[in-house]
């Protein structure tokens, strides 16, 4: 008998063929969950009770043969209760607080969307793994719009609730003060200011067309907030404004320290900059009985770090980490680098520093 055949665990072979399968499966009904979102059968079954395929497809204006191959996917996947004595199913109230939009930021299957854009660049992203390089921004054509819509409820439940008391800005913009926001996508958060502050200016900043496109239309309405197609790793602005946010948009950079730099530049001395980066350690070991990590490392292999490869970038990665993001922000001149984070907004860390 072989060394490798006298150490075969073949409990630890079973278990492994359980956990394959749950993947398997979580895989199929994350793609399933997706569909369930798009199409606003969770929020159709939310608090309802117990219901046939025909009336679950009637009230939703969905083809009810889909309709029903879906209710079974998300029966046998333990998602949804189904009664065979009526043929019924419902959507267990336990369950609706993660599935459904009245839940705002606690709604997984707004993130789980990510699992079906990224298998639209899988192909790339193997080519990549062969010659690297990586996938650039255009190959995402949904990108900014599920961004928007992910991070979007987040900033509705927070940003006026929890973000401006933590930067302890409330008073400055009822007054009147300048705020930009680099990296802004669809330009959510600076919407969501701009008409709780008219007497501040806010600006934002972005390389995205479809995202400084979205963000004007969004806005349109406010005469306080505009934005900037520009690229971050050369932001003109100098000593302009008192408060600069980036709001997941560091680590996917090209040049990450460059625009570190650009936003310690366009600081008044004595702002504020809050650096909003996903929750990690830059150590694999630290991160690895994080229940999100699996999805981190594969949102950062199939999109943050490919994106930035693709610009000749540094390839950071989602989990560059709180210990490599805080040496980034004491290189660039910040100091007294604060780490903290805000309710409603498990997934990020919240670094806040000044500039001397
Ligand atoms: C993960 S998204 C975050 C968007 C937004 N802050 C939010 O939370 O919804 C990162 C953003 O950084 C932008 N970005 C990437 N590279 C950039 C660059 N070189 N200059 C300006 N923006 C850039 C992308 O277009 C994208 O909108």
């Amino acid at each position: 008998m072989n060394q490798s055949a006298e150490v075969y665990d073949k409990d630890k072979a079973r278990s492994f063929t359980q956990t394959m399968l749950g993947i398997m499966n979580g895989g199929a009904l994350s793609l399933m969950m997706s569909i369930g979102h798009k199409t606003g059968l969770f929020d159709v079954m939310d608090g309802e009770a117990p219901a046939t395929s025909s009336e679950i497809a009637e009230r939703s204006g969905l083809s009810e043969r889909y309709v029903r191959e879906w209710l079974s996917a998300m029966a046998c996947g333990g998602i949804i209760d189904y009664n065979v004595s009526d043929e019924t199913f419902q959507l267990p109230a336990e369950h609706a607080g993660l599935l459904t939009r009245r839940s705002g930021p606690l709604n997984l299957t707004v993130p789980m969307q990510q699992v079906a854009l990224l298998g639209e660049v899988e192909a790339d992203i193997v080519d990549a793994f062969h010659s690297g390089g990586g996938v650039p921004y255009d190959k995402f054509p949904r990108f900014q719009a599920l961004m928007s819509e992910q991070s979007g409820n987040r900033f509705d439940r927070t940003l006026i609730d929890h973000i401006v008391p933590l930067l302890g800005i409330q008073q400055q913009l009822e007054q009147g003060i300048d705020m930009a926001d680099v990296g802004c996508g669809s330009g959510r958060a600076l919407s969501i200011l701009g008409s709780a502050f008219p007497n501040s200016r806010f600006v934002g900043f972005d390389v995205s067309e479809d995202g400084i496109a979205a963000a004007r239309q969004n806005s349109s309405e406010l005469t306080n907030v505009a934005f900037e197609i520009c690229d971050a790793a050369q932001l003109d602005p100098v000593e302009e404004f008192d408060v600069v946010t980036t709001f997941d948009a560091i680590h996917d950079q090209a040049r990450p320290m460059a625009v570190l730099e650009g936003v310690h530049r366009m600081l008044r001395s004595g702002g504020t900059y809050l650096c909003v980066e996903p929750k990690a350690s830059s150590l694999l070991e630290d991160n690895i009985q994080d229940p999100m990590a699996p999805f981190m490392y594969t949102v950062s292999t199939m999109h943050c770090m490919t994106v930035s490869l693709a610009y000749g970038g540094e390839g950071l990665g989602t989990a560059w980490g709180h210990q490599t993001a805080t040496e980034y922000l004491t290189d660039a001149g910040f100091t007294d680098v604060e780490i903290t984070g805000v309710r409603d907004d498990r997934s990020n860390n919240y670094f806040i520093s000044k500039k001397p």
